[in-house]
């Protein structure tokens, strides 16, 4: 049967995942997928870096839009990151080749997906993200299938590992906010811009997305209430232990009667609750319907191996030939919502 062919733009940490797990389970993904999965060619930055896998096999193309364009491959998964630049064009190249498009780019989406999802619709072809969410949790997924029969009332969680990383860190060693964030700087944790991370963007982007399929409304990352967390002191963290509660940076979305509340910033959590108890560089997300009440998700937000298990369920689901819009609606039905700032920010 006729395979699905890949072109993966980008081979940093998530490609090089990418690229594994399509090698180790060629077998078991054809089973699922009905069809062989194949990689045919790839672009990056640099051909001759050692990644630990062996990429001569694939065509190699410099240019990741040329490769986005050619007849040979069905699906661009972009990789690379950035709100604009080859990023984006290598999508929009994609699309209107009629290529479908999988992607863990957050920014991107975040600032270009409205506009990207119509005009992956207008081509006739998919593009889907579930990595770029709380990498390895498969909460796109969550909202668009298994709770389609849901209203959704609210949607929070943690999706930046890396400051759930140094907040923990500071409560564990009783050190302050610089010596977590250089902890953190040594073990890579940081986007190349640490801004992203620790002035919340990141996870702003992140909730923004979620927000627009959980409401059925336009992605409207501008109106997020942004907050990072360097502003919070040792001080801060103690007093919060003492009153049992621990300082997460933590996003909500929920629709209110004055509008869409959206937020992401260092809230008090209970210690005992779910929120409360999460470690490290972990995320979690918690939904809440009408239906099927609270479900919470926990799982590894970034690396090699979650962000590529999220990518490759994207890929399969291509395979499947399923068709699901990007933000589980069609681009043109997602309404413009009023943003409402938050009343009170309170503790959860
Ligand atoms: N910088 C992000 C994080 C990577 O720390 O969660 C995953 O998007």
């Amino acid at each position: 049967t006729n395979p699905l062919r890949l072109g993966i733009a980008g081979l940093g940490t998530v490609g090089v995942g990418v690229v594994k797990i399509v090698r180790k389970h060629a077998k078991l993904l054809e089973a699922r997928a009905g069809r062989p999965i194949e990689i045919i060619a790839v672009s990056a930055r640099s051909r001759d870096k050692d990644r630990g896998v062996d990429i001569a096999r694939y065509d190699w193309e410099d240019d990741p839009v040329a490769m986005a364009r050619r007849d040979d491959i069905d699906v661009l998964v972009e990789l690379m990151g950035g709100s604009d630049g080859p990023a984006k064009a290598a999508v929009e190249a994609a699309i209107a080749s009629g290529k479908h498009v999988v992607t863990a780019n957050k920014a991107l989406l975040a600032h270009h997906g409205q506009d990207l999802a119509a005009a992956a619709e207008k081509a006739g072809t998919v593009l889907r993200f579930e990595a770029a969410v709380a990498g390895g949790i498969p909460v796109i997924k969550a909202l668009t299938e298994g709770l389609a029969g849901n209203e959704i009332t609210k949607v929070m969680g943690v999706m930046n590992g890396t400051c759930n990383y140094i907040l923990t860190r500071m409560e564990a060693t009783h050190q302050g906010y610089n010596a977590l964030f250089e902890e953190a700087h040594k073990l890579g944790f940081l986007e190349a811009d640490p801004q992203l991370d620790v002035g919340g963007i990141d996870a702003g982007h992140k909730l923004s997305l979620l927000a627009s399929i959980a409401f059925g409304t336009q992605v409207n990352f501008d109106a997020v209430e942004l907050e990072g967390i360097e502003q919070i002191s040792l001080r801060d963290i103690e007093e919060a232990a003492e009153m049992g509660y621990r300082i997460k940076l933590l996003g909500v979305a929920q629709m209110t009667g004055r509008g869409l509340e959206q937020r992401m910033s260092p809230c008090l959590v209970p210690a005992a609750s779910p929120l409360g108890q999460l470690e490290g560089g972990t995320n979690m997300v918690v939904i809440e319907g009408d239906s099927v009440g609270q479900i919470v998700m926990r799982g590894a937000g970034a690396g090699e191996g979650p962000t590529a298990s999220a990518v490759m369920g994207d890929v399969v689901d291509l395979a499947r030939g399923l068709d699901i819009s990007t933000f589980g609606m069609p681009a043109s039905r997602l309404v413009p919502a009023k943003p409402a700032t938050a009343a009170v920010p309170a503790a959860y």
